[in-house]
C-alpha cells in the first residue's frame, strides 16, 4: 500500500497557523514529509522548509486580512489546520478570545470559498474546553454575529461570560464545530470540520500555562496544579507535541473522508473518566431523590 497517497495530501494545498512551535510544528513537520505544500502562519518566524511562510499576529483582523490577501496565498485550499493559541492569563481575556476562538472562526470564514468540496477544516481547542455544553446558547449567540466589530461589542458587553478567558474561548470553539458541520457552508459541500482536544502537552506554552494556573503566577506551583488536574490521578505523564499532532494530520487526511463534527479527545481517556463520575453523580442523585420520594410516600 502506498501510504502517502492514503493520507492523499501529495501535492495537496494545506494552510496551517502556529507552525512555529509545539503541536502545530510537529504536524507540519509530518504533512511535509506527506508531500503537502504547506503555506504556514505564525506570529513568530516559522524555521522549517514550507512552500511559503506568513508572519502576522492573527489577534489583529488585519494582520489576517493583509496575509490572506498575499498574490502568493493559495486560491485553492484542500486542508486547513488552525492551531494558534495561548494561555489565559488575568486581564487579557479578550486578546485570549480572540487568539483561541474568534481569529479561527474568522479566518475558517474567510477562507471557506476557497476551500475544495470534500475539503477539511481541524482545530486544536482542548481539554479545558470540557463542559462546553453548558455555554452552547451563549456561544450559538456570538457565532451568528456577521462581522469582527460586532463580535468584539458582543465580547465588551459580556464581560462575565469572558471571565473564565481560555475555557470559555475553547468552549466556543468546540461549540463552532458543533454548530457549524451540519450548516449548508460545510455540509453542502461535504467540506469536513473537526476539533482535538489535547490533554497536559510539553509545548511553548508549558512555562505560560504553568504561571497562569497559579494564582500567585508561579511557575512551581502551577505546575504542581496541573500535575493534580491532568497526571496524578492516573499516574500520567505530559504528552509531547507529536502525540496531539501527528493525529491531527490524521483527522484532516483522506483516511478519515467520513468523519465531521467530531470533538476528539486525546488525554489517555481522563476526560471520559471525567464523564463517567459526572453521570455517575448524577444517577446517584436520581437514585437518592427517588428512595427519598419513595419514604415519604409509605
Ligand atoms: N500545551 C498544552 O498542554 C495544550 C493543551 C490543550 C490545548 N492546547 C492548545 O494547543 C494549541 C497549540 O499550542 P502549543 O501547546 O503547541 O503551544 P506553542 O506555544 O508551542 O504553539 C502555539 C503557536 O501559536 C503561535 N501564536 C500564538 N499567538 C499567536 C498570534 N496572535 N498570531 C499568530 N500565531 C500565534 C505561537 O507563536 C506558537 O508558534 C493551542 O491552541 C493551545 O491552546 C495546548
Amino acid at each position: 500500500m502506498d501510504f502517502k497517497k492514503l493520507f492523499g495530501y501529495e501535492g495537496k494545498n494545506v494552510v496551517i497557523t502556529g507552525s512555529a512551535s509545539g503541536m502545530s510544528k510537529a504536524a507540519t513537520e509530518l504533512l511535509l514529509e506527506l508531500g503537502a505544500k504547506v503555506y504556514a502562519i505564525d506570529i513568530n518566524p516559522i524555521n522549517l522548509p514550507v512552500t511559503k511562510a506568513y508572519q502576522a499576529d492573527l489577534s489583529d483582523k488585519d494582520q489576517i486580512d493583509r496575509v490572506l490577501s498575499e498574490p502568493d496565498f493559495p486560491q485553492k485550499i484542500d486542508a486547513l489546520f488552525l492551531c494558534h493559541g495561548i494561555a489565559g492569563f488575568k486581564g487579557r481575556e479578550l486578546l485570549v478570545q480572540k487568539v483561541n476562538f474568534y481569529s479561527q472562526k474568522y479566518i475558517t470564514e474567510q477562507l471557506l470559498p476557497h476551500i475544495s468540496d470534500h475539503g477539511s477544516v481541524t482545530y486544536i481547542a482542548s481539554v479545558g474546553g470540557f463542559g462546553w455544553q453548558q455555554i452552547y446558547p451563549k456561544a450559538v449567540e456570538l457565532i451568528r454575529l456577521k462581522s469582527w466589530d460586532e463580535a468584539m461589542a458582543w465580547y465588551q458587553a459580556h464581560p462575565k461570560e469572558i471571565e473564565s478567558s481560555y475555557v470559555f474561548a475553547k468552549q466556543c470553539l468546540l461549540s463552532y464545530v458543533t454548530y457549524q458541520c451540519m450548516s449548508k457552508d460545510f455540509i453542502g459541500r461535504k467540506i469536513r470540520i473537526n476539533a482535538i482536544n489535547p490533554g497536559d502537552t510539553t509545548t511553548g506554552l508549558t512555562d505560560d500555562f504553568n504561571k497562569s494556573t497559579s494564582p500567585t503566577g508561579n511557575a512551581e506551583e502551577g505546575a504542581k496544579m496541573i500535575e493534580n488536574i491532568f497526571l496524578k490521578s492516573w499516574n500520567g505523564y505530559a504528552a509531547e507535541p507529536k502525540d496531539m499532532g501527528y493525529p491531527m494530520v490524521v483527522i484532516g487526511s483522506d483516511i478519515c473522508s467520513y468523519m465531521s463534527g467530531q470533538l476528539i479527545y486525546i488525554d489517555y481517556g481522563l476526560t471520559s473518566s471525567w464523564t463517567s463520575m459526572a453521570l455517575l453523580n448524577a444517577n446517584q442523585k436520581t437514585i437518592e431523590e427517588l428512595s427519598h420520594d419513595a419514604n415519604q410516600e409509605s
